[in-house]
């Protein structure tokens, strides 16, 4: 005789959440720092064996490091002994499903005038909401290619919220016919009538931080029946500090800054090879920039500078810095040797990239740890939640999603 399948809550979100916020804590000396305000102070902290371990890697092998979790991990394992623990944590989530898997449910004749990269994460996240069995509400949807998409799916009609009028007309000429009510609001202010009922599934795909944490607010406290999310941009918030949303979380004492929140979107595996080369480049620059101002201001600080367009990288690296010390009202002598500082940014770079592993071993787990948060939410509002990877990471790395059912009033 076959066992029944698991029930969906049985997931254990508590104990699971729980060691991630122990290793975490424990290790938030490497994760918190970063080693572009001052990789020798990051190296103070790491033993000699793991720096050892650091340095055999060529600048290249690091980035393909950087861009794999599982090579990471699989290199510096032996090394970093609680990366082990991390992995085991990680390695809770069920597999993302593969590519002859998704053919299925979504086919292609219902992804029309859906982009590319967004036609296959649509592919992907109605493979993981199928069967959609409810009238659907699309949370931030843009053009409501999602919407769109999953109502020629299911047959479902679908209530689209957007904000931009613009993104409203072209979704409402692509969805012309279809039963898709469109509200043209802001999802952060009180939403219009009508547009809420318990009988709906609510549905958001890539709704940036605080819009993510409305998104469960509202349709906890809707009650409505079924929740998915698939969260990104975390550290697009309003506040200096993160709030958890569980019970939790909260009582759980880990403080997390928008800075912090970074790490957990740290993946450049989306980035194109001349995106990379054009990211490196300013980051050496840059690199440079800061050992030419500590030199100039005599002390050992970090000058925390404003982000320029890479369009300054065509220019000589000596206007660079001018540009840059210009925006602290920093004078730079005439005697400043600017290719001594622009080779030793190259350097710094490769040093940085180095020890950029260590706290990249933590980003996917501090994810976790801001899904689970959401997740737990929603379990003590009732719901019977799961948390899956609904694609593969190189279709979106914000491959994490929350599947959530309300569960029968008692
Ligand atoms: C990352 S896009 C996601 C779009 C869509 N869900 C998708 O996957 O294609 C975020 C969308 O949220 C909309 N948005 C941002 N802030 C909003 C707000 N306060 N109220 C309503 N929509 C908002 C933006 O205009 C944009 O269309």
């Amino acid at each position: 005789m076959t066992s029944p399948p698991a029930e969906p809550d049985l997931m254990p979100l508590q104990p699971w959440f729980t060691s991630l916020n122990e290793l975490l804590i424990a290790h938030q000396h490497l994760w918190k720092r970063n080693p572009f305000q001052g990789p020798e102070q990051y190296a103070a902290a790491l033993t000699d064996s793991q720096i050892q371990t650091l340095e055999t890697l060529r600048t290249d092998q690091a980035e393909k490091l950087q861009a794999d979790d599982r090579l990471l991990f699989d290199y510096l394992g032996y090394a970093f002994p609680f990366a082990k623990a991390i992995r085991q944590l990680l390695d809770i989530l069920p597999p993302a499903p593969t590519d002859s898997e998704v053919q299925a449910p979504l086919q292609e004749k219902y992804l029309t005038h859906v982009p590319g990269r967004k036609q296959e994460q649509i592919r992907y996240f109605a493979q993981m909401l199928s069967p959609i069995q409810q009238p659907m509400l699309d949370w931030c949807a843009g053009k409501a290619h999602l919407g769109r998409s999953l109502h020629r799916l299911c047959g479902h009609p679908v209530t689209a919220l957007e904000f931009d009028p613009e993104l409203v007309r072209q979704g409402q000429r692509l969805a012309a016919g279809m039963p898709i009510k469109w509200f043209c609001t802001d999802v952060m202010t009180t939403l219009p009538d009508g547009c809420l009922r318990p009988d709906l599934h609510s549905i958001a795909l890539h709704a940036c931080g605080d819009l993510h944490h409305r998104f469960l607010q509202v349709s906890a406290t809707h009650r409505l029946e079924r929740v998915s999310l698939a969260p990104c941009c975390y550290p697009k918030t309003q506040h200096t500090i993160y709030r958890p949303l569980s019970n939790l979380a909260q009582q759980h004492g880990m403080t997390l800054s928008r800075e912090d929140l970074k790490l957990a979107v740290r993946a450049p595996v989306t980035l194109s090879s001349a995106e990379n080369n054009r990211r490196k480049h300013m980051q050496a620059w840059r690199l440079g920039f800061d050992l030419l101002q500590r030199e100039v201001r005599d002390c050992a600080d970090y000058l925390p500078v404003p982000s320029l367009p890479t369009s300054v990288l065509a220019q000589p690296f000596s206007e660079f810095c001018a540009t840059l010390a210009a925006t602290k009202n920093l004078p730079l002598p005439a005697s400043i040797d600017f290719d001594f500082y622009e080779e030793a940014g190259l350097a710094r770079y490769e040093q940085v990239t180095r020890l950029d592993l260590v706290s990249s071993l933590f980003r996917r787990a501090l994810e976790l740890w801001l899904v689970l948060d959401l997740a737990m939410y929603l379990q003590e509002n009732g719901y019977a939640v799961t948390v899956q990877q609904f694609c593969p990471a190189t279709i979106t790395p914000r491959n994490l999603c929350i599947d959530a059912r309300r569960k029968g009033e008692a």
